[in-house]
């Protein structure tokens, strides 16, 4: 199998992880006689430092044309006094919005050794596991609309869907929700917004080409409270963009770690693929950062984009028998009381690496 990946590792603590993670993909590629072909460009504060734009056009040709795209993260502090349209998120906003995929597919799962750093009893968060289908092309985010007026003192922004727009991503949730415990919580506030009436309304009617899976709705705030008081109960939760972006931060707590967590958005011309975290330049080029949430979204382009599930599910039970080892992340270790082994981005790239190795050529275990 052929795989053409684009890495746009952007700000921060991106090129970082991007490195680490694209290394545990060309250990599989070698592994499994695949050819991956491996393209970098620009994007974020990077790009508009160099190329004075936050979306370079060969940045966004080369992304086009690839099978995949692999982002690092973008943003940094030198930015936050630039309006919206010139920050380096625009230019992952443009890149989401040119490659077209709509459903961002956030999985937010409670690994059992990690327990201990979230604030929630382990009794609470054991063995949560929660598919987020983030909407990611609409709502509030690039909803027209918008604009900051600063002679009247005015600014607005317009949440905006269409029936068409709720259907296709509703259709994902579900298709993933049949193929999971087959439950699904649509996200809304439905109580004040038309925007939210018209979502509901369209999610109960793909409901019905679902039979098998059951639906419920919340309201994005009601939803907030029970995410953190029973995470168990809830298997794919559908929602808008901008809840979706609340809502996924807010399961970090439930993880344990916001680095852990990886992102696939599918449904459109080229996969993307991002993990949650950010740019996190207070620690950026030290060494400190954990590459896992990367990694495990370098999984998540096996599984989608390359169709290889056995070398995906091989990457995430790396990931577990690492930490099951006891080896961490400065992130991960906190303060250290259970004595675990800390490793640098580097080593725990290696680490993982090396167990993948095992897991790919005796995958018993
Ligand atoms: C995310 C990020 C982005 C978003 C930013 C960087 C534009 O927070 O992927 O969750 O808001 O979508
Ligand atoms: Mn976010």
């Amino acid at each position: 199998m052929k795989l053409k990946i684009l890495v746009t590792a952007g700000d921060g603590i991106g090129p970082e992880v991007t490195n680490e993670a694209v290394g545990v993909l060309r250990e599989v590629a070698d592994l499994g006689g695949h050819t991956l072909e491996i393209d970098s460009r620009r994007i974020g504060g990077v790009a508009i430092v160099n190329d004075g734009t936050p979306l370079p056009s060969d940045t966004l040709d080369a992304a086009l044309a690839s099978d995949a795209v692999f982002l690092g993260a973008v943003g940094g502090n030198e930015f936050n006094s630039l309006p919206p349209d010139k920050r380096p998120e625009a230019g992952l906003l443009q890149l989401r919005a040119a490659l077209g995929g709509f459903a961002n597919l956030r999985p937010a799962f409670a690994f059992k050794e990690l327990a201990v750093n979230s604030p929630l009893r382990p009794e609470i968060v054991a063995d949560a596991d929660i598919l987020f289908v983030r909407e990611l092309l609409g709502g509030l985010y690039f909803g027209e609309p918008r604009k900051w007026n600063r002679e009247t003192g005015e600014a607005w922004n317009t949440m905006r869907y269409t029936r068409d727009e709720v259907k296709r991503v509703a259709r994902i949730a579900f298709k993933l929700a049949s193929r999971r415990r087959k439950k699904l919580t649509s996200v809304d506030k439905a109580n004040v917004l038309e925007v939210s009436q018209l979502w509901r309304a369209t999610v109960n009617d793909v409901a019905a080409e679902f039979p098998e899976v059951t639906v419920e709705h919340q309201y994005v705030d009601a939803m907030s409270m029970h995410l953190m008081n029973q995470p168990r109960n809830y298997d794919v939760v559908l929602t808008e963009n901008l809840f979706g972006d609340i809502l996924s931060d807010e399961s970090a707590v439930i993880t344990g770690s916001l680095g852990m967590l990886p992102s696939a958005t599918i449904g459109g011309k080229v996969n993307l693929y991002e993990p949650v975290h950010g740019s996190a330049p207070d620690i950026a080029g030290k060494g400190l950062a954990n590459p896992l949430g990367a990694i495990l979204t370098a999984a998540l382009i096996l599984r989608h984009s390359a169709g290889l599930e056995a070398e995906a599910a091989a990457i995430e039970a790396s990931v577990r028998k690492v930490l099951e080892q006891g080896y961490r992340t400065s992130d991960l270790a906190r303060s250290n009381p259970q004595g675990f082994e800390v490793l640098s981005t580097a080593e725990m790239g290696e680490k993982v690496r090396e167990t993948v190795k095992l897991q790919l050529l005796a995958p018993s275990r």
